[in-house]
């Protein structure tokens, strides 16, 4: 029994002694490890007379708890000196002016959509907005797409499990649903993401965007159309050399229909299509043909920007790699 107080006296007193986290856990190691004082004595347990095992014993553990107790106090106490020591070295000057996150950036497409909506608005355009969810009947049936036609296939379209609704495959279903809340006259555009299960190369991407243009009230006409799509590009890509073309076309939704062309000199790049709303696609929405017409484009923003910028593979825009996008900020 001496032999455990003196251990005890002596361990407490090198515990009581250390301020270092580590040196206190080698100290412990001697004391109440593997081949420490303590572990030592209780493994002397054996050769005792058995009279004396349990009270030697049941001394060795009280022992024990008393000092993983002082090691415990002892560990708290050199954990504050050192949080007290290090408050008073660092001093912080809450004044100081921040060192800033760096400021961030716009895509490359986002800029820009932002720059087409300044330039139609510019002209009188509001900017509308429709869901990327939609049903057939606004993507397909009141576009006057018939019922049998190759863009409503499962080729094309990606169409949710629920067998009702569809990714929109262009942003045209935004012309039923603002002609359904609002009368002529009407000049809108609408710009978002459309998506086409299409195979992915330097030109295709599942998803891309679109802006539809609508005008619709009396008086509207197919050279107007020609106009305000000349001054928007013309004013897009600030240059004298540009020319436009429009090729006749098909699209459900509007007779005459056209698709767009632009040149820099050599070659036609198309851009969008267009054309004079369908007198069928009025009547969807209790609009008077015999009153008021309307024309409709539909344009390629990725394909603005990849020009705009000269960048050559369109899934550059949507991979998202830093280094890309860092280079337009
Ligand atoms: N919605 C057509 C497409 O995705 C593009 C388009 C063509 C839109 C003619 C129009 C239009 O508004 O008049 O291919």
């Amino acid at each position: 029994m001496r032999e455990v107080d003196a251990i005890v006296a002596e361990a407490l007193a090198v515990f009581a002694g250390i301020d270092d986290a580590d040196r206190l856990e080698q100290a412990k190691a001697r004391y109440l490890g593997k081949s420490g004082a303590l572990t030592g004595l209780l493994k002397g347990l054996g050769k005792l007379p058995a009279v004396e095992r349990p009270a030697f014993g049941s001394r060795i553990n009280a022992a024990k708890e008393q000092l993983e107790t002082a090691l415990r106090e002892q560990r708290s106490r050199i954990q504050e000196r050192k949080l007290e020591a290090s408050l008073k070295e660092e001093t912080l000057d809450v004044t100081l002016p921040g060192r800033g996150l760096g400021g961030g950036g716009l895509h490359p497409v986002t800029r820009t959509m932002d720059r087409i909506e300044a330039l139609f608005r510019s002209m009188g355009f509001e900017v509308a907005d429709g869901p990327e969810i939609e049903t057939d009947y606004y993507n397909f049936t009141a576009l006057n797409s018939p019922e049998n036609h190759p863009a409503r296939s499962m080729q094309d379209t990606f169409y949710l499990a629920d067998g009702k609704h569809l990714l929109r495959t262009h942003t045209s279903p935004i012309q039923i649903r603002y002609l359904e809340s609002h009368r002529p006259p009407v000049r809108i555009i609408a710009p978002g993401r459309v998506f086409r299960v299409d195979a992915v190369d330097a030109t295709h991407s599942p998803m891309f965007h679109q802006i539809e243009g609508l005008w619709v009230d009396e008086h509207v006409t197919f050279a107007g159309l020609k106009g305000v799509l000349i001054e928007f590009l013309g004013k897009f890509f600030e240059r004298d050399d540009l020319r436009v073309r429009f090729r006749p076309s098909f699209f459900p939704f509007t007779e005459p229909s056209a698709e767009i062309d632009m040149s820099f000199g050599e070659g036609w790049l198309e851009m969008g299509g267009a054309g004079m709303v369908h007198p069928n696609v009025l009547a969807n929405v209790n609009i008077n043909s015999e009153k008021y017409q309307g024309f409709a484009f539909g344009l390629g923003p990725d394909r603005l920007a990849m020009l705009r910028y000269g960048v050559n593979d369109l899934r550059l825009f949507f991979e998202n790699d830093l280094r890309f996008l860092k280079q337009f900020n």
